[in-house]
Order: structure tokens, then sequence, then C-alpha cells
């Protein structure tokens, strides 16, 4: 995307409580898989966004959530967010790439990425996180899927423009595994987690500025494609979406 299309990206997302699909009933049931936590876990969250896990994870952990991003604005409403809950002291958002992670090895008790590794490749992500994960703890992270089954035209169209390396469940345990993890479980992102804090605040927020967008045609593509998006989403759930997958340090 160029300079002006990002303009517009932003100008829808970032008004969004999410970056992507997902819930605290979500993050809750992926944390409450993790076993033997320490009473106060420090936790990286990758990717964080605006950070709706982030503060769920502060609460749900009891522990230090580092949450980096490089979208500061998103970083900026997080802080607030955190100060708004009294979390401040326990939250705190960095701006840094996920593939230069500036943290000693063995940094972290837990790993915590929501529909954000894809952005650097999902197994590059993932061992660009190992170095900084405690030997023997756990990464949880939710990453876009193909389901088992036949891929309509559209849907592969699709995912040839936004992430052409999507792969299989088995394909993403096979990248787990490469990256030096155990695959520990898998769960699938149900189709409301799309909707009630992305997709449908998406759609508000798309009325909201595609008047004065209009007369723009760049602008009426992109936001025209987020759209599309929604609309692809909801006829082909069963054949794409996310999987949260939950993995131990090797
Ligand atoms: C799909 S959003 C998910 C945000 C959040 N985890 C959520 O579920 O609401 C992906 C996030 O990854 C961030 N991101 C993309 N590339 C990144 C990178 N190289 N390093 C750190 N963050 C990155 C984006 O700015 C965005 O906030």
């Amino acid at each position: 995307m160029d300079d002006d299309e990002w303009e517009y990206f932003f100008d829808v997302f970032d008004h969004l409580p999410r970056g992507g699909p997902g819930s605290n009933a979500t993050t809750g049931k992926a944390f409450r898989m993790i076993e033997n936590m320490p009473e106060h876990p420090r936790v990286l969250d990758v990717g964080c966004g605006p950070g709706m896990q982030t503060l769920e994870l502060a609460r749900l952990s009891g522990g230090h959530i580092t949450a980096i991003d490089l979208h500061q604005p998103f970083l900026d409403r997080l802080t607030a967010e955190a100060v708004r809950l009294g979390l401040r002291d326990r939250v705190e958002p960095l701006k840094m790439d996920m593939s230069k992670l500036a943290f000693p090895d063995n940094s972290f008790d837990l790993i915590w990425s929501e529909g954000a590794l894809y952005s650097v490749g999902f197994e590059n992500a993932l061992k660009s996180c190992h170095r900084v994960l405690k030997d023997g703890h756990c990464l949880a992270a939710s990453e876009a899927v193909l389901f088992k089954g036949e891929v309509p035209p559209e849907v592969k169209d699709f995912w040839e423009n936004e992430y052409p390396d999507i792969t299989d469940i088995p394909g993403c345990l096979h990248r787990i595994e490469s990256a030096g993890f155990e695959p520990l479980s898998h769960f699938r992102v149900p189709k409301k987690d799309w909707f009630d804090h992305f997709y449908d605040p998406m759609k508000v927020r798309l009325k909201e500025v595609m008047p004065k967008y209009r007369l723009n045609t760049k602008a009426m593509t992109l936001l025209g494609t987020m759209e599309r998006e929604i609309e692809l989403y909801n006829r082909f759930s069963d054949r794409s979406g996310y999987e949260f997958f939950l993995m131990r340090k090797r």
C-alpha cells in the first residue's frame, strides 16, 4: 500500500476496538489452557494493536505485560486505556518490530500474539520469539488458516492478495515445529469473534467515512475491499479463518 492508502486504512482501523478478530472470551479460553504459570508472569504481547487482549492478559495473569506494535496511535490508545483501568503499572506499550525483538534471551514466561505474526511470516515471527521466551515456556498465537475442504476461487484470490503464504492447520503445525516449538493444542476462533469487535464496528466506521471520500477513487477502492472482505468471510467462514495455537519452547 502507498502512503495515501495507509492513511485511508488507518482512518478506519484507528477507530475499531480491535485490529483483528478476537474476544476476551477467546483470550481467556487460550490462557486457561496454559499450565504452570508463575504467580506474576512476565508476558510479551506481539502486535498488540489497540490492546484489548493486552488488558485482558493483565487482568487474567496478574503479571506484567510488555505490548509491542509498530503503529504508535494503537500504543497511545492502549496506554490511555491502561491508565483508565488502573493497570498502567503492569502494562508497558513499546514501539518495536517483532522481527527485531530488543530483549535479552529467555526474558518472558509467556508470549502472546493475536492475528499479528503473519505480518512478518508466521514461522519467521515464531523463530524471533523463540529466543526471548524462557526454555520450556509457552507461546499462544492466533493465525489465519485455510480449513478442510475445497477453497472457493473468491477466497483463494482474497488470500493471494492478503497473505499468499497462508496454509492449513497441518501446515501451521509444521511451521511451529520448524521454529523450535512443540505444538500443544489448537482451536478455531469462533465466527462471532470476527463480528463483535471487528467487522461490525468496521461496517459502522465505513459508513461514517465513505461520504467524505466519495469523489476519491483510490480511497473508495480500498474501502470497497474492506466491505467485500466482510461479505466474503460471512459467506465462507467455514473455508478460512483464524486458529489459536498453543505451543511450548523445546
Ligand atoms: C491484525 S492486527 C492485530 C492486533 C491485535 N493483536 C488484535 O487482535 O486486536 C496486527 C497488528 O500487528 C502490528 N504489526 C504489523 N507488523 C508488525 C511488526 N513487524 N512488528 C510489530 N507489530 C506489527 C500491526 O500494527 C497491527 O496492530
